[in-house]
């Protein structure tokens, strides 16, 4: 498998990173339009394969997109991450032109690959993919729902004073600091549900710090985080190459699913060689429903300033 990640910054390097480490791809191509900066990020990231024992070849390519030719998958990092205080939907005017420019010239060169999108705001940009690209729905995956469940799993853990791997939970909603839906009524410890453990109030406070986990992080780096985003879209990218049907909480164009249409939102979907092979319709409780309700509303409209 050839996957291109376009962007070299904190994200991009870590997605190249965490991808090499699993040695499931046998390429990765990184590129950046700083002159130098991809390659290099990958003759850094390569100097730690005799290290890591990984034998995936990363390089990297100053904004030449027929190095990135024949990729099977391409994730999107490129744009700028938001500083302390910003919103993710404040950064959609930059983002906008950058994602519709880096998609266009993706395809270009591999015009069958399943897109992954991180850039920011993920939901919008992700519906943006579409509408610019026109490729088959099962192909363009938003990548946050992964990432706020892997926080919202880490909250929980925190607070059962358990391993995460103790632990099961998603989010869904959107990968906004007020859109995002932690399950919490959902959420298990080894199959019992959590609130077996903790009381509501300490319920709540998860699901709060779960939704403000990028903003946490943010303030406390002075930019957006980097692992959690990079090791997040590396279990995308695993689950496609190896062909896995895992069930991981993405944003994808609904149709009708969860009573919504005409945007991407994150939802569980079952990832496999595809791309998005199935979007899972969970029951939800009426609180449930009624937060997705008005994430999606959020949703829709960063949406509206995209026109
Ligand atoms: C986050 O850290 C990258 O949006 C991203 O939440």
């Amino acid at each position: 498998m050839k996957v291109t990640v376009v962007g070299a910054g904190a994200v991009g390097a870590s997605c190249a990173e965490y991808i090499a480490i699993k040695n499931f791809a046998d390429e990765v191509v990184l590129v950046d339009i700083k002159e130098g900066y991809a390659e290099g990020k990958a003759m850094d990231l390569m100097q730690c394969a005799s290290l890591n024992g990984f034998d995936t070849k990363i390089t990297g390519a100053t904004n030449n997109y027929a190095a990135t030719a024949g990729s099977d998958v391409a994730v999107i990092t490129s744009g700028i991450p938001r500083k302390p205080g910003m919103t993710r939907e404040e950064l959609i005017g930059i983002n906008a032109g950058i994602v519709k420019t880096v998609s266009s010239s993706i395809l270009e060169h591999s015009p069958n690959a399943i897109i992954i999108v991180v850039s920011n705001p993920m939901d919008t940009m992700t519906c943006l993919v579409h509408k610019s690209t026109n490729i088959p729905k099962n192909r363009i995956i938003g990548m946050g729902g992964a990432l706020d469940s892997a926080r919202f799993k880490y909250r929980l853990s925190e607070a059962l004073g358990c391993p995460a791997s103790d632990v099961d939970g998603m989010v869904i909603g959107g990968h906004s600091d007020t859109g995002m839906v932690p399950l919490i009524e959902k959420a298990t410890r080894n199959s019992v549900n959590v609130s077996e453990f903790l009381d509501a109030a300490r319920m709540e406070e998860i699901v709060q710090a779960t939704k403000v986990g990028g903003a946490t992080l943010t303030g406390l780096l002075g930019t957006s985080a980097w692992y959690a985003p990079g090791a997040a879209v590396s279990e995308i990218v695993k689950a496609i190459a190896l062909d896995s049907q895992k069930m991981i909480p993405c944003s994808a164009l609904l149709e009708g699913e969860y009573d919504l249409s005409g945007l991407c939102i994150g939802v569980p979907c079952i990832i496999g060689k595809n791309g998005i092979e199935r979007i899972v319709e969970v029951s939800l409780s009426d609180a449930e429903k009624a937060h997705m309700q008005s994430s999606a509303e959020g949703v829709s409209k960063t949406n509206a300033l995209l026109n």
